[in-house]
């Protein structure tokens, strides 16, 4: 089967900076695929490049096989990549439900049906009981999720997590790993997360992919990959040693 995401020798700098180099990965239909490695190591730039707000300076990206390398954000929203930010980006004084209806609008021009597409996925994310609170009382832990039913809004096929859980209490971060969960297998999306917590990664991931300092240095099953040399000596033990 092809590969639903396919990033070839992306290259991205910022000056003098390699912020990507020469990535390639694929991601398959229906994977759920960890993406992790220290601060700086490039991880948001390639969702930025993925999903058109950065475009690579070298290097090729293709969705469900249309080359997107150069293609708009809303154009590649449109063919079915969504995601979610690393700093939460919900409009703070619309409602959770205006802000969802944001999302759903990409797809159709009929507001009734955004809105009953919004209602929906608030119910979705358990976000029901919050439907006419402005996103700025949300906590942090329902903003995350808000941001999630936004970009499911728009019905991704792919659906790219920037961090959705990091700053949440361990019972928070547990009810967020099953909504991923159920992302997954309710909505069959294929999903790519970003998370700095291993303890997340690795149980939820299919395979897991290491960038350090804007280089891939590892891509396998979470069960090898934190037995990798490269990726201890990298991240996993300056993780572990920081405990
Ligand atoms: N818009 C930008 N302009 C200049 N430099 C940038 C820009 N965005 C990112 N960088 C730099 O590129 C490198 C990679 O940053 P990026 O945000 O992709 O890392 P990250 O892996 O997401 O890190 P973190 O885990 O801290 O979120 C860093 O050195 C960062 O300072
Ligand atoms: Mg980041």
């Amino acid at each position: 089967m092809a590969p639903l995401l396919s990033v070839e020798a992306a290259t991205k700098r910022f000056g003098g900076l390699l912020a990507n180099k020469e990535i390639s990965l694929a991601i398959e239909p229906g994977e759920i695929v960890g993406l992790i490695g220290p601060n700086g190591a490039g991880k948001t730039t390639l969702f930025n490049c993925i999903t058109g707000y950065m475009h690579p300076d070298e290097g090729r990206i293709a969705f469900d096989g249309a080359d997107i390398t150069h293609t708009r954000p809303e154009r590649i929203c449109g063919l079915g990549v969504a995601r979610t930010w690393q700093v939460v980006r919900a409009f703070g004084r619309m409602t959770a439900l205006d802000n969802v209806i944001c999302g759903a609008l990409e797809r159709t021009n009929r507001v009734a049906e955004a809105r009953a597409r919004a209602a929906d996925l608030l119910d979705f994310t358990e976000l029901g009981a919050r439907t006419h609170v402005a996103a700025a009382n949300l906590t942090l832990a329902d903003k995350k999720r808000l941001e999630i039913a936004r970009a499911l809004a728009t019905r991704p096929r792919l659906l790219l997590l920037d961090e959705a859980m990091s700053g949440l209490t361990p019972r928070e971060t547990a009810a967020a790993v099953q909504l991923v969960r159920r992302i997954h297998e309710e909505l069959g999306v294929t999903i790519c997360v970003v998370e700095h917590v291993m303890e997340v990664v690795m149980p939820l991931s299919h395979r897991v992919v290491v960038l350090d300092g804007g280089v891939k240095i590892a891509d396998g099953r979470p069960h090898d990959i934190v037995r990798d040399e490269r990726v201890i000596s990298a991240y996993l033990g300056a993780r572990r040693a920081a405990r």
